[in-house]
């Protein structure tokens, strides 16, 4: 599953993408070190530059929507347990010319107050890979499949606990995603992925009118850490332009993300050596010799031969989950094994695999309806160049904040891709006054995680023990803290409330 060959491969052959023999495509923290290592490339044409709204959505871009919703109802998943909720899947197109359309799921809040419950977008990262994939499937969603890859058992902390949740493909050539004019792929990037998820969102809305005024959140893990703040960007942007609340966006919650492209690699490597995966002088090499602050070819080989060093070093281990198992054997099982929402399955992308490639799965998510010629990916095969990729969105961060949106920054603190440290010394670089001092917020009389509130406001919430897909691996933690975020409470200080 690691395929070890080609993640080897990576450090000599930077920019080559070398996925295609495998089994199944890149996995999320894949993707994102071949774009760290790309960017650190000289002359890799990444354009780094800040990140900039389209300033006009063409008026062809907004289709009428009647009837599509009540298409799109899902009657029942394969293999699914009986439930209360409503569900949808389909497409929104997001250029007709192209004839680029961006594939959707969507749960509805299984609670008392669904009609008035906030509205989050979930997408996750990559870039390239699929919020079907992990946040729906293996994270967030209110189902997960068994190991027989057929049959679907549910997830207790399903975030539609707490809001009506909306998982999004994204850019086209993720998942189900796709552009009939292929060439798109090669155009993708940042300023892509925003524009034609701000374009999903407003036409998505126009099919599902009942949600246009309600409270609307955006969230994310990983490389969204730069799509939520630039669609958050974008939403602002256009409400302001209109001078009319076109999406009543509120707040935004970003995990594991990538903010700062300096801070984030130099936290990767403080953590690894604090946690004992690289040794002292590796650490000390990497400190001396690289030079993450222009995040272009000053990497000396010294730099490249001491960041090589560390990767043999996290070789054999699950980054993403440095205490993780291993999955043993990517075979499918006749009968579903035992499962619990507790213990996360290190093996569940092959089930995912396997379940979201069924004929009568896409059928019944009406997915694929135009017969795709790749399969469906946890993490995108078709898309291999991004065309820019800004080095920082703490500007963005800065703006939101400066809306009054709400800003939340979370952090699984055993993930080795994007850590712990990385995410606090990105959030040091904004310098903002400390509102509440760092202290353990609690869930169940034990201590979930630390939380630290900042004036501006921005508050910064660790989830303890949870990798980078926080809700795989601390579900009740992950639902807690998307309550808090979604009601605007702090995370509690005692145990007393937990
Ligand atoms: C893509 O092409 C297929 C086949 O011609 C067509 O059915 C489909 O509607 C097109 N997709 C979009 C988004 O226009
Ligand atoms: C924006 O809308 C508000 C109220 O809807 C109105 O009072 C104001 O004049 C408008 N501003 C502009 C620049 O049109
Ligand atoms: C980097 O490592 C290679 C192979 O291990 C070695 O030949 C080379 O001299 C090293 N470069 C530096 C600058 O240390
Ligand atoms: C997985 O399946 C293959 C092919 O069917 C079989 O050869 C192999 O022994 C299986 N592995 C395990 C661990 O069951
Ligand atoms: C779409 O359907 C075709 C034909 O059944 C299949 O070969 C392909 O793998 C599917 N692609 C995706 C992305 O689901």
């Amino acid at each position: 599953m690691e395929n070890q060959p080609c993640h080897l491969l990576l450090f000599f052959l930077l920019v080559v993408s070398c996925f295609t023999a495998q089994i199944h495509g890149k996995k999320q923290t894949q993707a994102l070190y071949h774009l760290y290592k790309t960017k650190q490339t000289e002359g890799s044409g990444i354009d780094m530059s800040l990140f900039k709204a389209i300033h006009n959505v063409d008026e062809s871009k907004i289709n009428p929507q009647e009837g599509l919703k009540e298409k799109d109802k899902i009657v029942k998943l394969p293999g699914q347990p009986q439930v209360e909720f409503s569900q949808y899947g389909g497409y929104v197109t997001v250029d007709r010319k192209a004839g680029r359309a961006l594939y959707y799921y969507f749960a509805e809040a299984q609670n008392s107050k669904a009609s008035s419950s906030p509205l989050l977008l979930w997408l996750n990262g990559g870039p390239g890979c699929s919020s079907l994939a992990y946040g729906a499937m293996q994270e967030l969603g209110p189902f997960r499949v068994y190991s027989d890859g057929k049959t679907l058992y549910k997830n207790r902390f399903s975030w539609n606990y707490a809001a009506n949740v909306l998982f999004l493909e994204s850019p086209a050539g993720v998942g189900f995603s796709y552009s009939n004019r292929t060439s798109d792929y090669d155009k993708s990037g940042d300023r892509r992925t925003a524009e034609d998820n701000y374009v999903f969102l407003v036409n998505w809305l126009e099919r599902f009118p009942e949600y246009k005024g309600r409270e609307f959140y955006i969230s994310g893990e990983s490389y969204a850490g730069h799509y939520v703040p630039q669609l958050a960007h974008t939403i602002l942007y256009h409400n302001h332009k209109a001078n009319n609340t076109i999406i009543n966006l509120k707040g935004i919650l970003i995990g594991n993300a990538v903010i700062n492209d300096e801070t984030d690699s130099r936290g990767m490597y403080d953590f690894l050596a604090s946690h004992a995966i690289i040794s002292d002088e590796t650490a000390n090499a990497i400190i001396k010799k690289c030079d993450f602050s222009t995040n272009t070819n000053t990497n000396t080989d010294d730099c490249n031969n001491a960041t090589n060093e560390a990767e043999k070093d996290i070789y054999h281990i699950n980054i993403y989950n440095i205490y993780a198992a291993n999955c043993v054997s990517s075979n499918l099982t006749v009968r579903p094994k035992k499962a619990s929402i507790l213990k996360f399955d290190p093996c569940s992308d092959y089930y995912v695999y396997a379940y979201m490639n069924r004929a009568e799965v896409q059928e019944a998510l009406h997915a694929n309806v135009t017969k795709l010629t790749h399969d469906w990916e946890p993490c995108s095969d078709v898309i291999e160049d991004w065309k820019d990729s800004s080095s920082t969105v703490l500007p963005i961060l800065r703006e939101l904040m400066a809306n009054g949106l709400r800003v939340w920054i979370f952090s699984g603190d055993i993930d080795g891709r994007v850590p712990v440290t990385s995410t606090k010394y990105s959030i040091n670089k904004l310098k903002l006054p400390v509102k509440t001092q760092w202290h353990p917020w609690f869930l169940n009389g034990e201590v979930g995680g630390y939380t630290q509130v900042y004036k501006g406001d921005l508050t910064f919430a660790t989830v303890r023990e949870a990798g980078h897909q926080v809700p795989s691996y601390q579900p009740a933690r992950g639902l807690s803290l998307i309550k808090h975020f979604l009601d605007g409470t702090p995370l509690p200080d005692t145990s007393r409330y937990g």
